[in-house]
């Protein structure tokens, strides 16, 4: 283990740790940023060039160098390091890095997390209360420390937590070491587009670390066309039948044959069929394996319903699976909150109770309403500089009105709060599924880009639920920053503001750019590029876009994704187009 104040890096298990007065804390970086790290660390105080670290780090596979970027940006906010006056990591401007810090070796006796320990990508929320939930699911851990699978479905309504008691339970798995953890979250718009998606990005995430060696050679033997499709084997599915439900099934069972084996996927609702059929016959196995399939999903979304409804009445019916159905917070969980927000113990009279009884206990629209107060000058903070106790400025019974009954209302409300030009910004932003940039914007809106760029950081500092995300370097050399939505639910109001004509000219402008920013690497996008061509009903570009994905799949000995790609364009030619 490599140690370098105020942390330690244990490269066999792919932790992080940061020296705490009581404890050590574990930081919690994605498989290729802290790839990225270990490399500098193992190599302190000597110039690293962009093409000694590619080299080292995706060896077979061309990659931009401009992401090396991002990760640094990922590592230095990590490590809490400062690019201008770096303690960490230096940037020698054209040349590389250095890793300038002090590095010796460490030779304590912790606990050794197991291996192939895959982490979330953001930090583990803190956590108020759900001790119950917790101490329920350590039980079922228990279970499958002692071979018995799991299948538990985690359920309720969007923003009650779900994911923050995910969170919290695997980040204690963790750090306990008493189980490895792997997550795929499906993602609105993909599901019916990419099969496996959710699964192939928590193998990926096995596979990617370190000491994932151990998974690519089970993948390899047992599931071998299910390794092709991770990053870390492209093309490996040459000579590999079909990916296999059998195949990835009792490969995941053999990686939790020793340690147990956190499978997570988050929101179901939004899950291919083929996921469905995984979860299924992975409930069905009889196999003694130390697996827990935990899986959240939102009881009442309109995607992807009824398969989704009938596969967990089938595994709850046979007592195959089990289901925990979150409930709301407490009003003393609510304060607990409450209290974390604002950073304030003791809070205004009456605030708790007012947010608990409006909100109905969901975290998410709790917190809606506290930036709802602030906004309209209800709640405020006096003293220099906004320092002093935050108070109330008029009776909540004065409010109440101007509280909107549900969560997507209450969006809606924040949203018609902004000016037009930066309702246009952030309704472009909803264009793209997971992280926006804002080039994308600009296309979108047929603007500059530097401006569209000012706007986004100037809504990233003044909102709540946008966040600036990172910057990535495009063909060209161009740098454009890229923004996330802090919660689904602002995405979609965004998105179903806009008339369908102006979405779509919108999400044809995207592609349509994509395909000019990537000229001569059309390979890297044309999936995407298809994407924005089918939401926009622009059925012949986005058939052509498929077709063209297909090829550069084939070329890629990626076999099965072309043959789905294919598919996917007959089936829109034959639905849409009547070809
Ligand atoms: N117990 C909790 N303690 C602190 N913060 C919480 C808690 N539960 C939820 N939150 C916060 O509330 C917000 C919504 O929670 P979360 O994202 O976990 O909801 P979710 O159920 O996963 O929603 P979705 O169905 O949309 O994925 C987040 O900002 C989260 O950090
Ligand atoms: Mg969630």
């Amino acid at each position: 283990m490599k140690q370098f104040e105020p942390f330690r890096l244990d490269a066999a298990n792919s932790r992080l740790w940061r020296r705490d007065a009581q404890q050590d804390a574990p930081i919690v970086l994605p498989p290729k940023p802290f790839a990225v790290l270990r490399y500098l660390v193992d190599n302190p105080g000597r110039l690293i060039t962009h093409d000694e670290l590619l080299d080292a780090l995706w060896p077979e596979t061309y990659v931009q160098p401009q992401v090396l970027r991002t990760y640094m940006l990922e590592l230095r906010k990590a490590l809490g390091d400062d690019a201008e006056n770096p303690r960490f990591i230096q940037t020698l401007p054209k040349r590389g890095y250095c890793f300038v810090a002090p590095v010796t070796d460490w030779n304590g006796t912790e606990r050794r997390a197991p291996l192939g320990t895959a982490l979330s990508m953001e930090e583990p929320a803190r956590f108020v209360n759900r001790t119950e939930e917790l101490a329920q699911l350590q039980r079922e851990l228990k279970h499958v420390s002692a071979g018995e699978r799991r299948v538990i479905f985690l359920v309720g309504e969007a923003g009650i937590g779900k994911t923050a008691l995910v969170d919290a339970f695997c980040g204690q798995a963790m750090t306990a070491g008493t189980a490895s953890v792997a997550r795929g979250q499906c993602v609105p718009g993909v599901g019916g587009r990419e099969d496996f998606y959710p699964l192939l990005e928590a193998l990926s995430q096995l596979c990617a670390l370190p000491g994932g060696e151990e998974a690519r050679q089970v993948l390899a033997q047992m599931a071998p066309a299910w390794l092709a499709h991770t990053p870390q084997a492209p093309g490996a599915d040459a000579a590999a039948p079909d990916r296999t439900i059998a195949g990835l099934s009792a490969a995941l069972e053999c990686l939790a044959a020793e340690q147990p084996l956190i499978l997570v996927l988050e929101d179901l609702h939004w899950a291919d069929g083929a996921t469905l059929d995984v979860i299924s016959a992975l409930a069905r196995r009889r196999a003694r394996t130390k697996l827990m399939l935990l899986a959240t999903y939102r009881p009442r979304s309109e995607a992807s319903e009824t398969p989704l409804k009938s596969l967990r009445h089938d595994l709850l019916i046979r007592k195959l699976g089990g289901e925990f159905v979150l409930a709301p917070l407490s009003r003393l969980s609510m304060a607990g909150l409450l209290s974390e927000q604002l950073s304030q113990k003791i809070l205004p009279n009456g605030l708790a109770e007012f947010v608990h009884r409006r909100s109905e206990g969901n975290p998410l629209f709790a917190i809606a309403i506290v930036e709802h107060l602030i906004a309209q000058g209800t709640l405020v903070r006096k003293g220099e500089n906004g320092a002093a106790a935050w108070e109330l400025r008029r009776g909540l019974e004065q409010v109440e009105a101007g509280v909107p009954e549900g969560l997507v209302q209450m969006v809606e409300l924040e949203i018609d709060r902004l000016s037009s030009e930066q309702q246009r910004v952030l309704e472009a932003g909803s264009l793209m599924p997971v992280a926006f940039p804002a080039w994308a914007v600009a296309a979108a809106l047929a603007c500059d880009e530097a401006e569209s760029e000012e706007m986004c950081d100037g809504l990233a500092r003044r909102l709540h639920f946008v966040e600036r995300a990172g910057e990535d370097e495009l063909p060209g050399g161009m740098r454009s920053a890229f923004y996330a939505f802090a919660h689904e639910v602002y995405r979609e109001v965004l998105y179903r503001r806009q008339a369908a004509p102006r979405r779509a000219q919108r999400h044809v402008r995207i592609a349509e750019r994509l395909g000019e920013l990537f000229k001569g690497r059309e390979a890297d996008v044309t999936r995407e590029m298809a994407m924005h061509f089918e939401a926009a009903g622009s059925w012949k570009r986005a058939v052509e876009a498929l077709r063209l994905a297909a090829q550069h799949a084939e070329r890629r000995h990626a076999h099965a994704e072309s043959a789905e790609l294919r598919q996917r364009a007959e089936r829109i030619e034959m639905r849409e187009i009547g070809a």
